[in-house]
C-alpha cells in the first residue's frame, strides 16, 4: 500500500472515530471529518449542535477551524463521513469554508460507514465560490 493510501485510510479512521464524539441530541445525525495539512498532520472534527439550532457547527467546519486555530492554513486532503446510504454531502456553508482555506483542486473524499466512497474536489463542490478576490 502506498503512503498516500495509508494516509487516506488513517484519515477515514479518524473521521469515523469522530462519529462517536458528535454532539447531536437534536438531529441524531452524527458527521465526522478529518483534514490533512500540507505538513502531514491530521485534524479531526464532529458536528456540535445547540438548543438554538442555527448555532450548530458542522463536522467539516469543526475540523477546519481546529486546524486553523492551531496555525495551519495549508491543506491537501479532506474526508467527510456519516451513517448515510450513499457518500455524505457537505452543506453549503461547509463548502464555502472549504473554498476559503483549500485550493480549488484539492481532493475531498465523501464517504460513509459502509465504506462507499466518492472523491471530488473543492471547486466541484462549490463552483464559483465567493472569494477574497471578488471584493476588489
Ligand atoms: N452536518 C454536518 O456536520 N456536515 C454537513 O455537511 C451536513 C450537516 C450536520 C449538521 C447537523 O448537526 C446535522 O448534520 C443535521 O443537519
Amino acid at each position: 500500500m502506498s503512503t498516500e493510501e495509508k494516509t487516506k485510510n488513517i484519515m477515514i479512521e479518524r473521521a469515523t472515530e469522530m462519529l462517536d464524539r458528535a454532539y447531536v441530541p437534536y438531529s441524531k445525525f452524527p458527521v465526522g471529518a478529518s483534514i490533512l495539512t500540507k505538513e502531514g498532520e491530521i485534524y479531526a472534527g464532529c458536528n456540535i449542535e445547540n438548543a438554538s439550532y442555527p448555532l450548530t457547527n458542522c463536522a467539516e467546519r469543526t475540523a477546519i477551524f481546529k486546524a486553523v486555530s492551531e496555525g495551519k492554513k495549508e491543506f491537501s486532503y479532506l474526508v467527510v463521513t456519516g451513517d448515510t446510504e450513499g457518500p455524505i454531502s457537505p452543506c453549503g456553508a461547509c463548502r464555502q469554508v472549504m473554498a476559503e482555506f483549500c485550493d480549488p483542486d484539492m481532493p475531498v473524499l465523501l464517504t460513509n460507514k459502509k465504506g462507499v466512497q466518492m472523491e471530488t474536489t473543492v471547486s466541484k463542490l462549490l463552483p464559483g465560490a465567493f472569494q477574497s478576490g471578488d471584493m476588489v
